[in-house]
């Protein structure tokens, strides 16, 4: 192992169960010497999947509701002082929308739905990265990954308002990575991720076909969860120091391709 990550504070949010973004990236996170705290909601925590994990990489879970600034303040606070000194990285990997999951049409949806996908989506970052500059709980040259998806720059049907909060979600990246670099060298970015079997991916309507197609566009296929975590890795070392305020795909090239080969064939077999 690299040890890229050796001495590093931090803290991961999302991990749900073993397919979720953030249990792989905690386990990688773990392999390469960081110490962290887990959080989510606690909701989530109930499941109990999650203290699998904890035990595994010997870290501590703290409760918090992303969309609760009165959560995230006791949870940075605390995270600081149960892990010893300021945070090297955060992992904001959270989303869920009422209106998908529920499966409401985007020309039909319920607003005060589409306010709890924008608040839990894409405004727990911005209460996240407020409550650490406030309380400057991150080191310089600290670093921030939010996971987001393609939805944010084209249009995807089946994604609903999560691709309003996705835009969203970037923006933030952008406004806050500008403010946080400035005052505190701390970088702050997003992965913009291919689809993934998860809890939330498999939550979105046609799923399956639609994680085939996306395969089948990609030069290097899909990106695999595990490559995504080593990704956000190297996002938290040292080794990428200046990037920030950056939307970066990681998915087998899937955002530059207009078509592709092995979709025409399939086109042409079906026409
Ligand atoms: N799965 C995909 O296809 C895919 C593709 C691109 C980006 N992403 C993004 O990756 C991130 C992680 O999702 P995933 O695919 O690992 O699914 P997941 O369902 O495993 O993770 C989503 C997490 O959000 C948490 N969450 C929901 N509401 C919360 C709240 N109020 N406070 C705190 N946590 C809350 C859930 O408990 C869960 O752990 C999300 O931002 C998702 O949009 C997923």
């Amino acid at each position: 192992m690299n040890k890229l990550l050796e001495g590093k504070r931090g803290i991961i949010f999302g991990a749900l169960d073993a397919h979720s973004i953030a249990w792989k990236v905690a386990e990688k996170v773990h392999q390469q010497g960081a110490q962290f705290i887990l959080s989510n909601a606690p909701v989530a925590l109930r499941m109990g999947e999650i203290n699998k994990l904890a035990e595994k990489c010997g870290a501590e879970i703290i409760a918090a509701d992303a969309t609760s600034v009165e959560d995230l303040e006791k949870l940075v606070q605390l995270s600081t002082e149960k892990l010893g000194g300021k945070l090297d990285f955060v992992l904001h990997s959270i989303g869920m929308s009422p209106n998908v999951r529920k499966g409401k049409a985007y020309t039909d949806l319920n607003y005060e739905w589409f306010q709890k996908t924008l608040d839990i989506s894409a405004l727990s970052l911005h209460k996240m990265l407020q409550v650490c500059i406030k309380q400057d709980a991150i080191s310089e040259w600290g670093s921030v990954v939010a996971l987001t998806y393609i939805a944010a720059q084209k249009s995807f049907p089946g994604y609903g308002d999560m691709a309003d909060a996705k835009a969203t979600l970037e923006s933030i990246v952008r406004s806050f990575g500008y403010h946080y670099g400035n005052a505190k060298r701390v970088r702050v970015n997003s992965v913009s991720q291919s689809p993934t079997a998860t809890t939330a991916g498999s939550g979105i309507k046609g799923f399956d076909s639609f994680f085939g197609f996306a395969d089948k566009m990609s030069p290097l296929g899909n990106a695999p969860a595990e490559n995504c975590a080593d990704f956000c890795v190297a996002l938290f070392s040292d080794l990428t120091r200046y990037v920030t305020m950056q939307n970066l795909y990681h998915d087998g090239g899937f955002s530059s391709v207009g078509v592709s080969d092995a979709m025409m064939q399939v086109y042409m077999r079906e026409s």
